[in-house]
Formats: structure tokens, C-alpha cells, sequence
């Protein structure tokens, strides 16, 4: 579902941020991305998304090259980003609206949808009022909900858990333990390595731009013996 082959990002010519990054998503499974701050987390994520383009390397989206093709590629995954900047001047409903006219959702349809997630995240009475006026956690969930309603193949989450509180936290891993048993692709980032543990089929870890292990989480507890805060530590100590 989502292939990066060599994938490296150097700002300004400096060290590489992301170092021949290559790694494999497959179809139906929740991909934890985790690493330490400043690690490639977020950059690897923004080359993947399309928001900035890779120094090198290739990445597949459901077998098409992003680069070659990127409106294709793009309607195959939707991304909450880690901070929640959002058109702040028209209301929750004109920016679920918008997405749903990108993604072509059909007017019927998007009702349900948006009424669905919305009151999911007790959002739905919030609709009407400008973004602007909503709280950082609700930005945060209403990033989410436009990211659900397309229903996509492939989601992409920076750090999603963080900003919100423990019932919306609950129903996003919910939502994101349902979308893959339905088929769907998850590929999240987090610092929460309980949450990574708890839900994630497989891991990969980075460390200054390299990725240090990836595999599934349990084949790398038994060959260490160790939880996956100790095998994180040990991993990327040198940070
Ligand atoms: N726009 C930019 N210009 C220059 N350097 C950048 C830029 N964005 C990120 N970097 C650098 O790239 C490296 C990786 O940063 P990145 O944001 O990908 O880390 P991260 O793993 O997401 O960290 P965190 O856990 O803190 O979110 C860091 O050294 C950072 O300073
Ligand atoms: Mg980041």
C-alpha cells in the first residue's frame, strides 16, 4: 500500500534529515512510526503526503509513484498533520464541505458521513461556528474528521493523540483499529509507545534520519525479551 524506496530529505544541503529511508506498508495493517524528537518522523511524513519532495528516493501509494503522478496518488490516503493549522476564517461545516467536494463524496453520502464523525467526536453542534473560535483539541478532531470522510485506502496521522482528551483519544484508536479491519491502511507517528504497543501490527523505529528496526512488534519483543520503551531506548541512545 505504501512503499519508500531510498527515500532521503536534506534541508539546505545539510546532513540528510531522512537517510535512505526504505520501507514497505502493506494493505490492512497499523504501521507505528516512532522515533526521537528530531529524529525524521514528521519529514518522512511530509515527503509521503507530497507536501515536500523528497532529495532522493521513491514512493509508491498503492503502486503509484507520487512523484509521476500525484493527484492519483494522493486520493488514495488522507493525513491529519501534528499541529492543527486550519483555515481559521469559514466554519467546521465549509471545511468538511470542502473536502468532501475534493474527494467528489456524493451529497447524500457526506451527510451521514459528517453527522457520523462529527458526533463521534462531539463536534456535531460545533459545525456552524467559525474555526477560528475553536479550541485547539477541536481543530484537532475536526482535521480528523475531514481525514474520515472520504473513507480512505491509506490514513496518515502525525501524532494524532496529542491535544486531544481521553474519550476522543479512545474513539480515534476505535476508529483506526475498525478502518483496518475493514482493509484500510493506517500509518501513524507517535511519542505514546503504550498506545504503539497496544495497537500497532507492525514498527518501525528512526533515529537520525535512519531507520534503525522494522518489523512486527512482537517478533521484536521476543528476539530482545524487552518492552518496546526499553527496546526504544536502547535503540536510539545515541540521540
Ligand atoms: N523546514 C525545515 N528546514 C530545515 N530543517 C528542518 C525543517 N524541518 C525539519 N528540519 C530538521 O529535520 C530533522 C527532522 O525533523 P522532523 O520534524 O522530521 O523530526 P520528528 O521526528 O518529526 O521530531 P518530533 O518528534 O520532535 O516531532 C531535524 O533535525 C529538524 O531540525
Ligand atoms: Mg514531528
Amino acid at each position: 500500500m505504501l512503499v519508500l524506496e531510498n527515500v532521503t530529505k536534506s534541508y539546505d544541503g545539510k546532513e540528510n534529515a531522512v537517510d535512505r529511508l526504505s520501507l514497505t506498508v502493506k494493505a490492512g495493517e497499523i504501521f507505528g512510526f516512532i522515533g526521537p524528537n528530531g529524529a525524521g518522523k514528521t519529514t518522512t511524513i511530509k515527503m509521503i503526503t507530497g507536501i515536500s519532495a523528497p532529495t532522493s528516493g521513491r514512493i509508491l501509494i498503492n503502486g503509484i509513484d507520487l512523484a509521476a503522478s500525484p493527484v492519483e496518488a494522493k486520493l488514495n490516503f488522507t493525513y491529519v498533520p501534528d499541529h492543527p493549522e486550519i483555515f481559521s476564517s469559514i466554519r467546521g461545516i465549509d471545511y468538511l464541505n470542502f473536502i468532501a467536494d475534493m474527494y467528489e463524496i456524493p451529497v447524500a453520502q457526506r451527510r451521514a458521513r459528517v453527522e457520523k464523525y462529527a458526533k463521534t467526536f462531539a463536534l456535531y453542534d460545533e459545525l456552524d461556528r467559525l474555526i477560528s473560535v475553536y479550541s485547539h483539541g477541536m481543530k484537532q478532531k475536526l482535521l480528523i474528521c475531514g481525514a474520515l470522510l472520504p473513507n480512505p485506502r491509506l490514513f496518515i496521522l502525525d501524532e494524532p493523540l496529542v491535544g486531544l482528551d481521553p474519550l476522543a483519544a479512545k474513539k480515534l484508536k476505535d476508529i483506526m483499529r475498525e478502518h483496518c479491519r475493514q482493509g484500510g491502511t493506517v500509518f501513524f507517528s507517535s511519542h505514546l509507545l503504550d498506545v504503539v504497543e497496544n495497537i500497532c501490527d507492525r514498527v518501525a523505529v528512526i533515529n537520525k534520519g535512519r531507520l534503525v528496526a522494522c518489523d512486527r512488534l512482537e517478533t521484536i519483543k521476543e528476539e530482545s525479551g524487552h518492552n518496546l520503551e526499553q527496546i526504544f531506548l536502547e535503540l536510539t541512545k545515541d540521540a
